[in-house]
């Protein structure tokens, strides 16, 4: 398989900080792999997931994704490079209040000019949320609303999935539940996949462990 992302000496250090979150990471990622994060709070997870997600720079080393190296970006290419490559998942599941499910899915497609065909009707029966079209977010359980959220994070059919802490707001069961989901349609579309999580549950199926500790990458 070919590296898909390749990280070279990334440093992130936060303007203000007196030291760094981490420096001097080295690592790739191929193509259709499922990579988790792991690493006590603080330990820089969100912050390596805003490196790979395009909305922060590195104050150190490269980041390649796909043959684009994202460390020098402007803004105008940055949005871009996030709007076509990249797809979504955050704890909070952060979707369109004001748009039904539907609308919430449309949405990617609507933004990288891609015609819907049926594939919102399709990203509904995958995700099991066929009679739930028309509700509004507020009108879905936790669970639901995050089975949106990986609908809308994959129905442009982007290279990469990030998620952070994808189930932190859920309880055993329906975290279970969401994760198979994920994996299921990630592992189907061959999409590559990075979840930052504390659950060693979230992690169990991944085909990498990244762990992080004190500033670096070491393995568990
Ligand atoms: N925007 C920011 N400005 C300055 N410092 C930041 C910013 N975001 C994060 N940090 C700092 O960077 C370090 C890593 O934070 P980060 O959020 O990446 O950790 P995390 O591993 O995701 O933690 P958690 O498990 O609690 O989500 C922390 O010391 C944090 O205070
Ligand atoms: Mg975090």
């Amino acid at each position: 398989m070919t590296a898909l992302i390749v990280g070279r000496g990334l440093g992130m250090c936060y303007p203000g900080s007196s030291a760094g979150v981490f420096e001097a990471l080295n690592f790739e990622v191929a193509s259709g792999e499922f990579v988790a994060i792991l690493g006590r709070s603080g330990s820089g997870k969100s912050t390596l997931l805003h490196l790979l997600g395009a909305m922060e720079q590195p104050t150190s080393g490269s980041l390649t994704i796909g043959g684009i190296k994202l460390d020098g970006l402007d803004d105008i290419a940055q949005t871009a490079f996030r709007r076509r490559h990249l797809g979504f998942v955050f704890q909070a599941y952060n979707l369109v209040p004001t748009l039904t499910v539907a609308e919430n899915l449309r949405l990617p497609l609507d933004l990288n000019g891609i015609a819907e065909g049926d594939s919102i009707a399709q990203m509904l029966e995958a995700l099991g949320l066929e009679n739930r079209a028309r509700r509004y977010p507020d009108q879905l359980s936790g669970g639901e609303q995050q089975r949106v959220a990986i609908g809308r994070a994959l129905i442009h059919a982007p290279d990469l999935i990030l998620a952070d802490e994808p189930t932190g707001n859920l309880d055993a069961e329906t975290s279970a539940e969401v994760l198979a989901l994920l994996q299921r349609l990630v592992r189907t579309r061959r999409h590559t996949l990075i979840v930052a999580t504390h659950s060693l549950d979230a992690a169990r199926n991944a085909d990498r462990i990244f762990q992080l500790d004190h500033g670096r990458l070491v393995s568990p």
